[in-house]
């Protein structure tokens, strides 16, 4: 049996969108992230558990698990007998990689199941193929945090998927999901398909300063970049009083805020941990739409997907 967690992940950062993103981990010790087992069986199949399972679809061949299963039995021209049951434990469509999560922990079972036939590139270059055709457009700024743990520059080019990028250890990152769903498909169809020249311009300056700044431990430059000049102008709209709580939360002490993936999460970063424990508080108070919603302070999760439990 081989059961493997993979990590909730913040894509974008404020700066960087598609190509900065990072895993997280609550400070509580608690799982954020969905498992997958693995076992042999005469024939495949595969269960759904966890608290968001009522949220997958019921046609087997939508589910990403099977989507994982099916491209790797293409690869190997075989198919693979065994049985799979997904433990789904973040919720679809909330902007913390859940998809993401799905998908790295499925393919990295499924290739220890199969004794490794996939180099850890490969690997990677299939988590983004797959998100891609979830999602309508390849983006490997959760999947590649997911698997490989930290903050990842997403670069793409060749062998080159993505690069660690240095962080900075003193940062707490506040996570807060309001408990409804928006899909990620929806959420970058809102965005233009072209920039205008200034705007490019600028994110090239935010993201190489941004990238110069964590390389040469400048804490203060790297959050005056931080800023998200790509996405949130158009994602503000999803996202209710999105100015009034950024206001409040940065008057709390936070350093920095702004919206985690495609959203409707939001994220916080402090470097105080009294400060965290109050936004947090606040944020349980005034951010949450039900009872689903959570909110997380968490570390940066140094160590992607991995086998847990026996
Ligand atoms: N970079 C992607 C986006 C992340 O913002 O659409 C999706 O979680």
């Amino acid at each position: 049996m081989i059961k493997i967690y993979a990590p909730a992940s913040i894509g974008n950062i404020n700066v960087g969108f598609d190509t900065l993103g990072m895993a997280i981990s609550p400070q509580d010790g608690s799982l954020l992230g969905d498992c997958v087992t693995i076992t042999s069986n005469n024939s495949f199949d595969l269960q759904n558990v966890g608290k968001f399972s009522s949220q997958l679809p019921q046609n087997i061949k939508k589910n990403i698990v099977w989507k994982c299963w099916n491209h790797f039995c293409i690869i190997l021209k075989k198919k693979i007998s065994c049985s799979i049951i997904l433990e789904k434990n973040m919720p679809i469509g909330s902007g913390l990689g859940s998809s993401a999560c799905s998908i790295v922990a499925t393919l990295v079972a499924i290739n220890k199941f199969c004794k490794l036939p996939l180099n850890e590139k490969k690997l990677l270059s299939l988590m983004g193929k797959i998100e891609g055709e979830i999602s309508g457009e390849p983006h490997y700024d959760n999947v590649a945090p997911c698997y490989y743990g930290g903050l990842q520059l997403i670069i793409n080019e060749n062998n080159y998927i993505s690069q660690p990028v240095p962080y900075f250890k003193k940062w707490i990152w506040i996570v807060a999901w309001p408990g409804i769903n928006i899909s990620t498909s929806s959420s970058r169809s809102i965005l233009p398909s072209k920039y205008k020249k200034e705007i490019c311009v600028e994110h090239s300056r935010l993201l190489s300063g941004f990238i110069h700044a964590s390389h040469t431990k400048q804490e203060s430059l790297a959050i005056m970049l931080m800023k998200d000049i790509i996405a949130e102008p158009y994602r503000i709209q999803l996202i209710p009083n999105f100015l009034e709580i950024k206001k409040t939360v940065l008057n709390l002490g936070a350093i920095n805020f702004g919206i985690s993936g495609s959203g409707p999460t939001i994220f916080v970063v402090c470097n105080k941990q009294s400060r965290a424990v109050k936004i947090k508080q606040w944020l349980s108070e005034n951010y949450l739409k039900n009872k689903n919603g959570f909110v997380h302070i968490c570390q940066l999760d140094l160590l992607g997907a991995r086998k847990i439990g026996i």
